[in-house]
């Protein structure tokens, strides 16, 4: 890299090789190892994916059930989880549960932090199969609920629903929630998985790693969204307002959640998918109202867009907070759920990078004082001019 190269936001920059997932923006294609989202949606399941990306290979039948009850067997919490979400502050963000969980986990296998670089991510798997049990029992418990066992014969979607009602959900409702998890089981080098590369980078814990990688998906720029894109709909309320509350939005320079992506400039190929899971659903439950409304949205918007010479799609998140309402999910637990769904990503890129370690270092572009002289304390003026914030 030239010395003088600047991209705000590294955009554009390439810094490690990868073979987990190839996106092709341009024509909104998607690939975890080589596999078409679109196949791995129809035929593939969230432990099955995340056999994939953590093995590098699908796995046969007897690897799939080996690997599949391991990730089962991981389920249940310990008392002290099941206490620390009893106890975890009200004002506490779910997200912040699950780093605190995973901060736990941690404490409670033997790594020798130093040696970290030979860690096997690959058995720890209960940071991934435990996310989504913590996500339902946080919930049962805030219901005054009790804690209730996974049940070892649903998949990580169904079992995820069962724990969250208390009763199993239909056939359709788990495969379309697992279904959720694998399109969010991985995608290249966006934030949280940058910064979960950033932290592996310095041989600290797979465990850090992943609990690094929670706190910046927590931005709405990046796993936030769908919480406000039902904001949005509820804010708009019907398809008559939808207009009106575009033009609001836009003559305001604000940006329409659910829209846009740093690497698609066509439709996310997960939308396309996400639209088609909501559609079921709203079929299944004779609902169109959020289904069209969504659509009405997506219109509307990519028609004003158009227009300006700035065509922009709907991303994931703009059809799978609709999904996880229609489930019955709680709006602030879908970035939890994301965080969960998108944990076997974070930790197949945690491997890779060990693999062949170079410490991430970029530089900043310095634009700050230029070197000056001392000035003893009783010469200081003091900042009363400026805003201390
Ligand atoms: N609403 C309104 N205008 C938009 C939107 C949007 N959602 N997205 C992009 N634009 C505008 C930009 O402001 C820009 O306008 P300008 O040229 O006048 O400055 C133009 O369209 C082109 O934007 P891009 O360069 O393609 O977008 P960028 O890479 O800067 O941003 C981002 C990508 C951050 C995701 C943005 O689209 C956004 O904020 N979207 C809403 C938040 C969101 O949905 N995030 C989820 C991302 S997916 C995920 O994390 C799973």
């Amino acid at each position: 890299v030239a010395e003088t190269t600047f991209a705000k936001g590294l955009e554009g920059v390439i810094a490690a090789e990868s073979g987990i997932c190839q996106i092709d923006g341009a024509n909104g294609r998607l690939y975890y190892r080589g596999y078409p989202i679109e196949d791995l949606a129809q035929h593939s399941t969230f432990d099955e994916t995340t056999y994939l990306l953590l093995y590098e290979e699908l796995p046969s039948r007897e690897e799939l059930e080996d690997f599949r009850q391991r990730m089962r067997e991981g389920r249940e919490l310990r008392l002290p989880v099941q206490d620390m979400i009893r106890h975890f502050p009200e004002a506490g963000s779910p997200m912040e549960l699950l780093q605190s969980v995973i901060a736990y986990l941690s404490s409670t296998v033997q790594h020798r932090i130093r040696h970290s670089a030979t860690c096997n991510c690959r058995r720890t798997l209960h940071q991934i199969a435990q996310m989504p049990t913590v996500l339902a029992t946080y919930q049962r418990f805030k219901e005054g609920g009790g804690y209730l066992e996974s049940r070892s014969d649903l998949s990580e979607g169904a079992n995820f629903l069962y724990l969250l009602r208390g009763e199993e959900p239909s056939a359709e409702e788990g495969r379309i929630l697992d279904t959720c998890l694998v399109l969010h089981a991985e995608h290249g080098f966006n934030a949280s998985t940058f910064t979960a590369r950033v932290v592996a980078s310095t041989f600290s814990t797979c465990y850090c790693s992943v609990s690094a990688a929670i706190g910046a998906l927590a931005g709405f720029l990046h796993g936030g969204a769908n919480e406000r894109v039902m904001d949005a709909m509820d804010e708009i309320g019907s398809k008559d307002n939808v207009d009106p509350w575009l033009d609001r939005k836009l003559a305001a320079h604000e940006k329409v959640m659910g829209m846009g992506h740093r690497v698609y400039k066509a439709k996310d190929p997960r939308a396309v998918i996400m639209e088609q899971l909501l559609l079921e659903l709203s079929e299944h439950r004779g609902d169109r109202r959020l289904y069209e409304l969504l659509k009405r949205v997506e219109e509307s918007f990519g028609a004003h867009m158009a227009k300006e010479g700035k065509p922009i799609y709907p991303n994931v998140d703009f059809f799978s907070g609709a999904v996880y309402t229609m489930l019955g999910i709680p709006r602030y637990l879908f970035t939890p759920l994301f965080a969960a769904a998108r944990s076997p990503g974070w930790l197949a890129h945690i491997l890779e990078q060990r693999k062949d370690n170079r410490l991430y270092r970029p530089k900043a572009l310095f634009v700050g004082p230029q070197p000056r002289a001392y000035v003893p304390l009783e010469e200081r003026a003091g900042m009363a001019s400026r805003a201390l914030v």
